[in-house]
């Protein structure tokens, strides 16, 4: 069975109603390929959330940036998944290497906040990826397989769980990583899947790369056999995006 291309959009803290309107118009009008070919996530601040569901064309779907770990209440500032499924939200990034640094999200804070997600019937893109000093360090696979493992520990159903690898040092810095590099970890990934959870978990989940994602390079990405489809920061913000999108066929 094979795994559907899947492209996000993470519009991270970017965007005014004007701006917001101009990339929907720009994504509604663009020419890509169907449904059955590639699914297409674009995930705006929550604050837009209504306005992009409402005017983005009904084949693209929308992900929040973020949820709160357990039932809503007294956490101000926090969005329960509850309320995300009360818009009729799809989808949810967790774990993004920006809230990990920047919030102190540890990987069990984020394995509780997929495992929450997933029971109130949310489809989660989860991020995983190393620091430069770890890759440098030799222990990329280490860090990203205690991320995977502390998602695995709580998760038991993976159909609704896309894998985003972002490697920290690739995130807007314009320095991709190589078509070679995202397929290792890719591989690493699968493989570490399919010895601590199962085979079919293994060869069915969605692994994609993020991390300075171009229509330039996206091509030669997405022809590497694990690489499924890609989260695209600063990209998605551009008509480029479609490019991406393109990269599906
Ligand atoms: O989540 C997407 C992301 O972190 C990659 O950002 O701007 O390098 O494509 P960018």
């Amino acid at each position: 069975m094979g795994r559907k291309f899947f492209v996000g959009g993470n519009w991270k803290c970017n965007g005014t109603s004007d701006e917001i309107k101009k990339i929907i118009s720009t994504l509604n009008a663009g020419q890509v390929p169907s449904q059955d070919v590639v699914e297409v996530v674009v995930s705006p601040p929550f604050v837009f959330l209504p306005l992009v569901k409402n005017e983005l064309r009904p084949d693209f779907h929308v992900a929040a940036q973020n949820c709160w770990v357990k039932k809503g209440g007294a956490f101000t500032g926090e969005v329960s998944a509850e309320m995300l499924v009360n818009l009729s939200i799809p989808w949810v990034i967790l774990g993004h290497s920006e809230r990990r640094a920047l919030l102190g999200e540890s990987n069990e804070f984020v394995g509780d906040k997929v495992a929450y997600a997933l029971s109130q019937g949310l489809k989660v893109i989860a991020c995983v990826g190393e620091t430069l000093e770890q890759r440098e360090s030799g222990s990329t696979m280490d860090v990203v397989a205690a991320q995977t493992k502390a998602i695995a520990d709580l998760v038991k159903d993976w159909t609704n769980v896309v894998i985003a690898y972002e490697p920290v040092w690739a995130i807007g810095t314009g320095k991709v990583a190589t078509p070679a590099q995202a397929q290792e970890v890719h591989a690493e990934l699968r493989k570490w899947l399919q010895a601590n959870v199962s085979a079919e978990v293994a060869a069915s989940t969605r692994i994609i790369y993020g991390g300075s994602v171009s229509g330039a390079n996206c091509k030669e990405l997405a022809g590497q056999p694990d690489v499924d489809g890609f989260l695209v920061g600063g990209a998605s913000l551009k008509p480029e995006f479609i490019d991406i999108i393109k990269a599906a066929e």
